[in-house]
């Protein structure tokens, strides 16, 4: 089973100019197995459809072309069944798996290498390994979109206080808020399409970093495999990693929009706050202190953020200095993206459990948006409408009243009429109407408010426009 050279062999794919083997440092460093090993079934794809391409122009033999087909079907059989030993001793994905090959079927596996190079069939493997990954995030990301769609639905006239500077400002809904980050989710999954149409574009027939005096037929791999088009410079195609920043920047910004929700999580479950209950499913206890309740998976989701940014730096610093064309370097370029990959698996996993699971305290929530003269806005906007106020001064007569309300150490609906009209005479009793937080929700009904029958709509459009 295991694909092992001849042990005197320099190596089996470069040992004509080598005398010797490398030290066992060198190894060490220059193996990528332990991980590139993940696009094995992307490196069997490609080369089969290599494979196939060559015979039909003329390059290899049919016969040659269906052994190598036979045996890479073997080869991956075997590597999913975990019956194939990766070794180290064979560097990478792509000679673990020729190697095996000639092992299998022999000489015609010598002719499968042809007018190709390890350069361009990483660079492939690598474009249909994040090609994937991009297709399932858009699937995890949907998958929380519906979850933070549902809450909206059901919370659409909760009424809980938006904040700014952290402050009391607004009255809004649960709902509202929840669909802010529905439209977030939104535009990365829109970033996810665009990048995924610009990744797809295949290297394969770049070979070494000049393209190949072989007759090949690169428009039939590139079909083949799924991509739109063959990439259009062989110097590019071997070096370009954009596909890979791009991916890494959209994960960064991606988890960025998680920590915010799950830093929003946070807060609201703390006690000063208690604007949501979390399950127990999403929570922790502590092994001292018998009363607590921690956000733990909120906040691991809010940290983890720290790896992806990080992986995305680390990538770009690696690119930076590359002069053209392929350099071991960007073997380096794999770690971070199945990092990011796994993290952000797990995030989305652990954020939309904690989403369909949140328990909104709506008595609570109510009464916080009541406490904060929220509806301060709305009583100069009162004054505009029935008086005739310019805002500027009706912002004015209002700061005034919330200092009223603030000495009395009551809310701004509290206050007396006569001591409203001491301030401004010619306020009337139709200004308690504006001052409850369910008629300012309720008078936000411009396009994108927070008014119950817009969320209502909007979580209609939502669903329409993102499940
Ligand atoms: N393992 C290598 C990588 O990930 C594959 C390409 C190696 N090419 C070379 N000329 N050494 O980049």
């Amino acid at each position: 089973m295991t694909s092992k050279l001849p042990p005197s062999a320099a190596n089996q794919l470069w040992g004509g100019r080598f005398a010797s083997g490398p030290a066992a440092i060198m190894e060490q460093i220059n193996a990528s197995i332990g991980f590139d090993q993940k696009l094995a079934m992307q490196d069997i794809a490609g080369s089969k459809v290599h494979a196939a391409m060559l015979a039909r122009q003329g390059i290899i033999s049919t016969a040659d072309a269906e052994a190598i087909t036979a045996g890479l079907d073997r080869i991956a059989e075997e590597i999913a069944h975990g019956q194939f030993t990766f070794t180290t001793e064979l560097e990478d994905i792509h000679m673990n798996v020729e190697a095996r090959l000639a092992v299998l079927i022999g000489e015609p596996a010598g002719r499968l290498h042809t007018a190709r190079s390890r350069n361009d069939q990483i660079a492939t493997d690598f474009r249909l390994w994040v090609r994937d990954a991009l297709d399932r995030l858009d699937g995890d990301l949907k998958a929380l979109q519906g979850a933070l769609i549902d809450q909206a639905e059901r919370h659409a006239g909760t009424v809980m206080p938006g904040f700014t500077h952290l402050q009391s400002a607004q009255p809004v809904t649960f709902g509202h808020h929840l669909l802010a980050y529905v439209e977030m989710i939104g535009r990365d999954r829109s970033r996810a399409r665009d990048a995924r149409a610009r990744l797809n574009e295949c290297p394969l027939g770049s070979a070494a970093l000049a393209g190949t005096s072989f007759p090949i037929d690169r428009d039939a791999t590139a079909t083949a495999l799924g991509f739109a088009r063959p990439t259009a410079n062989s110097l590019d195609a071997v070096s370009d990693r954009d596909f890979a920043l791009e991916y890494l920047a959209l994960a960064s910004i991606i988890s960025v929009h998680l920590s915010r929700l799950a830093e929003e999580i946070v807060i609201w479950c703390c006690d000063r706050f208690r604007f949501v209950r979390l399950s127990d499913a999403y929570s922790t206890g502590s092994s001292i202190m018998p009363q607590k309740k921690n956000p733990d998976a909120a906040e691991l989701v809010r940290a983890k953020t720290g790896r992806v940014i990080g992986a995305l730096t680390g990538l770009l610093v690696v690119m930076k200095g590359l002069p053209l064309a392929y350099t071991k370097d960007t073997q380096e370029d794999k770690e971070p993206v199945f990092g990011a990959d796994e993290t952000l698996a797990l995030c989305l996993a652990a954020m939309t459990g904690m989403v369909g699971d949140l328990q909104p305290e709506t008595e609570v929530m109510r009464a916080a948006a009541d406490a904060g003269y929220a509806t301060a806005t709305d009583l100069a906007d009162w004054l505009v409408r029935a008086i005739g106020l310019p805002f500027r001064q009706a912002h004015h007569v209002t700061g005034r009243i919330v200092k009223l309300a603030e000495q009395q150490g009551c809310r701004l609906g509290d206050l007396a009429l006569a001591d409203l009209q001491a301030i401004e005479p010619r306020m009337t009793a139709g200004v308690f109407d504006v001052l409850t937080v369910e008629a300012s929700v309720a008078s936000r009904t411009s396009f994108g408010g927070t008014a119950p029958e817009r969320v209502r709509a909007a979580v209609v459009a939502a669903r329409e426009r993102f499940l």
